[in-house]
């Protein structure tokens, strides 16, 4: 019975060890910071910085991974979150969407935020620092709503100028 044991938790150990060398991109990809969302001056600062804290880790090309990224297989669900994240939404690349579109995220941020959809419940349970106050989720909300309304007024007149 011991040498099946250890036989056991031989293989257990090995299996550990070699998916080591399974690991997925922990890529930072590089990206114009003038289409990052930084280069929009109608953001108010607290906001932005509150998004950079809560949100940046999986909404941006500037993750900041943390060690246990690097152990199989934590860094596949981390990763996995990171790819999806900035599929969705990335901060890095706001600019580089088209109007119509910067106002379809805006409004999913606030649905998100106000639902306390976003963070994640899984990042906040590692990093519960990072969770989003009420004055937060308003600040947000207020930020998004306005934004919607400044960007649909500019295509508005865009399309009076044709
Ligand atoms: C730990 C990673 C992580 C963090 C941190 C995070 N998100 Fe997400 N977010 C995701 C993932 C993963 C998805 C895709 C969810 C899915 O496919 O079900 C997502 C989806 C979204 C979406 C799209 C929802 C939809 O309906 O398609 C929005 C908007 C969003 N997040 C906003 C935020 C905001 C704002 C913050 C910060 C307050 C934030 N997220 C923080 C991982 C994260």
């Amino acid at each position: 019975m011991k040498k099946v044991a250890r036989f056991v938790a031989i293989v257990g150990v090995s299996a550990v060890l070699l998916a080591q060398f399974y690991r997925p991109s922990r890529e930072n990809p590089s990206t114009d910071p003038a289409l990052s969302i930084r280069a929009y001056k109608t953001i108010p600062a607290e906001v932005l910085a509150t998004l950079e804290r809560s949100c940046f880790d999986c909404h941006s090309n500037e993750t900041r991974w943390p060690w246990y990224s690097a152990i199989t297989p934590v860094n596949f669900l981390i990763a996995g979150d990171v790819n999806k994240g900035r599929r969705r939404v990335n901060f890095s690349k706001w600019g580089k969407q088209k109007p119509v579109k910067i106002q379809g995220s805006l409004q999913m941020i606030d649905d998100e935020v106000s639902l306390k959809q976003m963070p994640l419940p899984r990042y906040l349970f590692i990093h519960p620092g990072v969770a989003l106050s009420e004055a937060e989720i308003k600040a947000i909300s207020a930020w998004a709503s306005d934004e919607q309304v400044r960007l649909s007024e500019q295509t508005d007149s865009l399309q009076k100028d044709k």
